[in-house]
């Protein structure tokens, strides 16, 4: 047994558990006090911090790499989930909270206690998570013409965020797509301007309701159960080259600024709290080394007073190849204004070189203060210091029922009809639920993986119903139609089983594109996946049939056309397949319209509304109505 006297007992506590206790009563820190004014706080704080605290703020870390330790040691600013960066495979909320928590613990005990924000890619519902809402990409949003609608899920999305303790969103995508080989088509809301200005309504749903008279351009995030955003990609990196990701957006002055920046300045309006740069380039020049227009337009001409994020490792992407001069990368970045750095590994790395650009004088303290002072406000504006801790109060949000019901009223919304053709007993939709049997068919009828596409689960998405939970198309039509009605599921009918059975009232098929993210989903030829074509041709041949298209964009679909009975088009729609019987069946009608050009062949492409020789198969905005009706 060892033997600690009174005074060691006190100063061991006092040094290594220090921070268990609150500080003696005597002590005032001016930055805890939430009475202060934002500026006052943010001040006090800076005041106190040195160059290393000051950089540490700066960083961003993957949650693979980070320790409760190195957020202490070097007062990191931000940790990330990247694409399918979860704690373990099928973690609970419980489990994400209790990560989280870990590392704001270690966050908490730096020499300032300056607590971390926690960002993750909440694009579409919480869709690194498993058993969250999944609501349709932004491309089936924008087919809604619905901003309240997305409103509504923006407020779902930040309240399953929290659930898992986390306050930090890269979203929304306010990408404005011009050509859909790209692939990242769908994490676009339109291809016009005006709509995506619109959406930026998601902003007020995350974050909360902007407070009239409060002051444009200052970060709002309303609460406990809201969280800060990030509108992205700053910016043209919808417009790229033949749609290559990541590529060279060529358009002068008045292009960037009527298609491509709308969207940034109603978002800043909106108080988003951050955004982030572009891979992208303009006219040559990597965004994210754009000074001009981060730091001059965005900030002084704008008038933005959150914090500006790179993208991941998107520093290290402005020399080519990537990361072959870091010094150049660090500095370039910086100097252009970006003031959180994703790295997203190699921490040491990021902060020697920084400091190094600081201590030779290349970088100006100036802007090493202006970025921490942009961090540390929108930290100080969401409420991180008196709550740095997320308690379990929002666990049951998770994938809520309530959350679900909104996403299959945003399925139902944003589902487009393109044809319905007429047959002797009248128009092929509403389909009957009282037919004696009927076919599904097609490889996107039972796969909620396909449903659900890209950034979901991981980062590139997952075949199949086993990883997360949800409704499936064929599941939600053995749902709505009589319990007499016999189904008949095939993935790929050939001539023979259609020969044999030759009686089905009607056909169902769901084909469309597998699912992808980002560069992966780069497409010259937009085709969907085999053996979608055949499908088609086989079972619409033969028997009065829907083709329902699920893909993240238009895909090729005109040859094909004139064998089907209706086209649908339901891009990647979510967990929430109901929505999808909700109108093929008539309880609700169709009124999704179309948020892009849908071309008749691809080397019309890109071609967008308003351009000269305007030639679409359907036109932007064109969709089919019906009426719901009583009692199918
Ligand atoms: C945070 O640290 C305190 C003190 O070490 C500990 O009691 C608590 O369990 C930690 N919480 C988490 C979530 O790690
Ligand atoms: C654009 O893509 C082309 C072809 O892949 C490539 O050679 C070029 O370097 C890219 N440009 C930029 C700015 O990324
Ligand atoms: C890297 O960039 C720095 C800063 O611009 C420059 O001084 C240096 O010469 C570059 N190094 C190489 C190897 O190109
Ligand atoms: C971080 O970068 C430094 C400098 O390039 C390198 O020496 C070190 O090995 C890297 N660390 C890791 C974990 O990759
Ligand atoms: C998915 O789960 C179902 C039901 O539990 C099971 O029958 C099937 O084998 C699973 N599929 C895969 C690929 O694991
Ligand atoms: C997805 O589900 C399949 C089948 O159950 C499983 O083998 C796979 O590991 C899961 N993937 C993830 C990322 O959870
Ligand atoms: C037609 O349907 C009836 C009942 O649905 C079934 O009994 C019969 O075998 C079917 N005939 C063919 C040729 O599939």
């Amino acid at each position: 047994m060892v033997r600690v006297s009174a005074p060691l007992l006190g100063l061991l506590l006092l040094c290594c558990f220090g921070f268990l206790a609150p500080p003696a009563a005597a002590e005032y820190v001016k930055y805890r006090d939430p009475l202060q004014r934002l500026e006052v706080r943010i001040r006090d704080l800076m005041n106190r911090m040195t160059l290393a605290e000051k950089i540490g703020q700066m960083v961003q870390l993957d949650r693979a790499v980070v320790t409760p330790e190195i957020l202490r040691d070097y007062s990191i600013g931000s940790v990330l989930s990247g694409g399918g960066s979860v704690p373990l495979p099928k973690a609970t909320p419980e489990d994400w909270i209790n990560m989280v928590n870990g590392f704001q613990n270690g966050s908490l005990s730096s020499r300032l206690g300056i607590p971390m924000i926690y960002g993750i890619d909440a694009v579409h519902g919480h869709n690194n998570v498993y058993k969250a809402t999944i609501f349709p990409h932004n491309i089936g949003l924008g087919a809604t013409r619905d901003p309240d609608l997305v409103k509504r899920i923006g407020a779902a999305t930040a309240l399953e965020v929290r659930a898992t303790g986390i306050n930090y969103v890269f979203a929304p995508c306010i990408a404005v797509c011009r050509d859909p080989r790209w692939g990242r088509c769908y994490e676009s809301f339109s291809e016009d301007p005006g709509i995506v200005q619109q959406m930026t309504d998601i902003i007020l749903g995350l974050q909360g309701e902007i407070p009239e008279n409060s002051r444009k351009g200052v970060p709002f995030v309303g609460g406990q159960d809201k969280v800060a955003a990030c509108a992205k990609h700053f910016v043209g990196d919808g417009g790229t080259t033949r749609g290559i990701n990541e590529n060279n957006t060529v358009t002068d002055w008045h292009g960037l600024m009527s298609i491509h920046m709308p969207g940034y300045y109603q978002s800043i309006i909106k108080g988003v709290s951050t955004i982030m740069a572009s891979y992208s380039s303009w006219n040559g020049e990597k965004m994210h080394a754009n000074r001009d227009l981060i730091t001059n337009f965005l900030k002084n001409t704008l008038k933005f007073r959150g914090f500006v994020i790179s993208d991941w490792q998107g520093i290290d992407k402005i020399t080519d190849p990537p990361h072959s001069n870091y010094t150049y990368s660090v500095l370039a970045g910086v100097q252009a204004g970006i003031d959180m750095v994703m790295v997203p590994f190699n921490h040491t790395e990021f902060i020697d070189t920084l400091t190094g650009l600081v201590n030779g004088e290349f970088i100006p303290m100036s802007r090493i203060d202006d970025a921490v002072r942009r961090i540390l406000r929108v930290k100080f504006t969401m409420g991180l210091f008196e709550n740095p801790l997320s308690d379990q109060s929002f666990l049951d949000q998770l994938g809520s029922q309530a959350h679900r019901d909104l996403g299959r009223e945003a399925v139902r919304k944003s589902l487009v009809l393109l044809k319905n053709g007429e047959n002797a007993d009248g128009p092929v939709l509403p389909l009957s639920k009282k037919a004696p049997k009927i076919l599904v068919a097609g490889t996107h009828a039972n796969n909620l993986g396909y449903q659900c596409g890209g950034w979901t689960i991981t980062w590139q998405g997952l075949s199949g119903n086993n990883n997360t939970t949800g409704t499936t198309i064929l599941s939600a039509i053995a749902t709505a139609v009589d319990p007499s009605t016999e189904i008949v599921y095939r993935e790929n009918p050939d001539s023979n089983f259609m020969t044999s059975n030759n009686n089905f009232s009607y056909a169902v098929v769901v084909v469309g594109e597998l699912p992808y993210a980002e560069t992966a989903g780069d497409s010259r030829d937009l085709l969907i996946a085999e053996p979608g074509y055949n499908v088609i041709s086989t079972v619409c041949g033969r028997v009065k049939c829907v083709v329902i298209v699920v893909s993240g964009r238009p895909v090729v679909i005109a040859p094909y056309l004139d064998q089907m009975g209706a086209l649908v088009a339901a891009w990647l729609p979510g967990s929430e397949g109901n929505g999808v019987a909700d109108v093929l069946f008539g309880d609700y009608g169709f009124t999704g319209k179309l948020p892009r050009t849908w071309f008749k062949t691809v080397d019309q492409l890109p071609m967008n509304v308003g351009d000269a020789n305007y030639d679409p198969l359907f036109a932007f905005g064109f969709g089919l109505t019906t009426e719901p009706v009583q009692a199918n």
